[in-house]
């Protein structure tokens, strides 16, 4: 491509060190696209004949028959994949091919193409997300009246419903979407036209192929255009926080399954065994989720890093920028698949969940507001009896609900037997009326307006 000013191949390492083909053959698709809108807008602009723009188009269309049935060939002598694609172009129809790298670099073109990609994995991964939210929507619905622990610092805190408990990450996945959305609205602009860093000095029309790829309008700044990877970064920061939600849940589930907890089981399609130890049902898929988080935040580290320092414009550090993303995008495809997969089919042990539920004191809090509202009592007062109640539960061996009226009129004579009322934990789920609490109807009015959110 450039041999008119050299006089030998490069070494052996320089090619080695310099080929990229093999990582952004994924490109290929975006790339053609580009082309193309290159190559109609170059023709109708009167840059390049007619019949030259017909013989790239058709010749482009061939080359797209060969890499969807496998025949086309990837050389790692051209490179990367803009280079392949020009140089089997030139195989295939021969002259007119040179015309279509007119008024374009390398630089403006793979910034448009891995813009294009991008674009594509946050739409996707909005989809996906959506998916996984149906399906904790659908399992919040099914068990928004069941009764499980809350828990502060792991420490049972207050009894809550195992719906509210998977209302709580479809929260959080719609605010993940959210971030991969705002970033496809900032990347949404057109890299094309800005050429190897200064723009062009041919008649080309940036509107026009923005118009066909699908951007909401041309990069303002040709320097920007082709040496920032911000739209990248963004979506691996984006993706990064999902990961960190993924694996919170995915961590409950491993936890959940421990027999000590015994909160839940998943089915054997989704588990794996052990082989040595015939009893053993792993979690393993929820653990890889969990895992699949430090590659992903990996990923914004490994791109982040490329791009500290780098003077304006281009420099052959950003052709590093492909793998960290793509591997990112992989692997939370596979966290987000494995996540849905595992929250439609989670078998929760409602009885198991409901029992701790009640379980360490949980409903001490309702004693103390009871207190509150029905005796005047300040809060710091009623917290202070509350606590000596639990002492006292605690020494004979029963729950507070089993405490004897005449040992809470010890510690606090106005005490009636009304406060046996709110010392279970259904009383106390459903008194959580606020709205986002934790009583059924609230969790029920929110799995309906997420219904109509997606
Ligand atoms: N493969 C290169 C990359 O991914 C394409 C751009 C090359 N540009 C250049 N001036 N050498 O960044």
């Amino acid at each position: 491509m450039w041999g008119g000013r050299f006089s030998t191949q490069p070494a052996e390492i320089m090619q080695a060190i310099n080929v990229s083909i093999g990582v952004d053959r994924r490109l290929w698709a975006q790339d053609l696209a580009g082309s193309r809108a290159h190559c109609r807008m170059l023709a109708a602009q009167g840059i390049i004949g007619q019949a030259d723009a017909d013989a790239i188009l058709k010749g482009l269309d061939t080359i797209e028959g060969e890499i969807t049935d496998g025949s086309f060939p990837f050389r790692d002598q051209y490179e990367d994949i803009h280079m392949n694609v020009e140089a089997r172009l030139s195989e295939l129809i021969g002259e007119p091919s040179g015309r279509l790298h007119t008024a374009r670099s390398r630089n403006d073109q793979v910034a448009t193409d891995f813009r294009l990609w991008v674009r594509g994995a946050c739409d996707q991964t909005g989809e996906r997300l959506k998916a996984l939210q149906v399906a904790l929507l659908d399992r919040a619905e099914q068990h928004a009246g069941d009764l499980m622990p809350g828990f502060t610092h792991l420490q049972t805190a207050q009894p809550v419903t195992l719906g509210h408990h998977f209302m709580a990450y479809v929260e959080m996945f719609g605010r993940d979407a959210g971030r991969f959305a705002d970033a496809r609205k900032r990347m949404n602009e057109n890299p094309l036209g800005a050429a190897a860093l200064a723009g062009s000095p041919f008649p080309i029309d940036r509107h026009a192929t923005a118009r066909d790829l699908g951007f909401d309008r041309p990069m303002g700044n040709s320097l920007d255009a082709v040496s920032d990877r911000d739209f990248a970064l963004e979506s691996l920061a984006a993706a990064s926080i999902t990961a960190g939600h993924l694996s919170r849940l995915a961590e409950e589930i491993v936890v959940w399954m421990t027999p000590m907890f015994g909160f839940a089981s998943l089915p054997d399609d989704l588990t794996t065994g052990s082989s040595i130890m015939p009893q053993k049902r792993n979690p393993d898929a929820a653990e890889l989720v969990r895992a699949k988080t430090g590659r992903i935040i990996g990923a914004f580290v490994a791109l982040s890093t490329v791009m500290k320092g780098l003077p304006l414009a281009y420099s052959k550090d950003m052709q590093e920028d492909k793998p960290p993303v793509f591997e990112a995008f992989d692997a939370l495809d596979l966290a987000v698949g494995a996540m849905t997969a595992m929250v439609r089919a989670i078998q929760p042990n409602t009885g198991r969940m409901a029992e701790a539920a009640g379980a360490g004191f949980s409903t001490a809090t309702d004693l103390a507001d009871w207190l509150v509202r029905e005796l005047g009592l300040p809060f710091r007062r009623a917290h202070h009896v509350t606590g000596a109640a639990v002492k006292r539960a605690e020494t004979l061996g029963v729950g507070l609900a089993q405490l004897p009226l005449a040992d809470l009129q010890a510690l606090e004579p106005g005490v009636t037997d009304g406060v046996y009322k709110v010392l279970s934990p259904e009383a106390s789920c459903a008194s959580r009326q606020s709205f986002g609490g934790t009583a059924p109807e609230q969790v029920r009015a929110r799995v309906a307006e997420w219904r109509l959110r997606l």
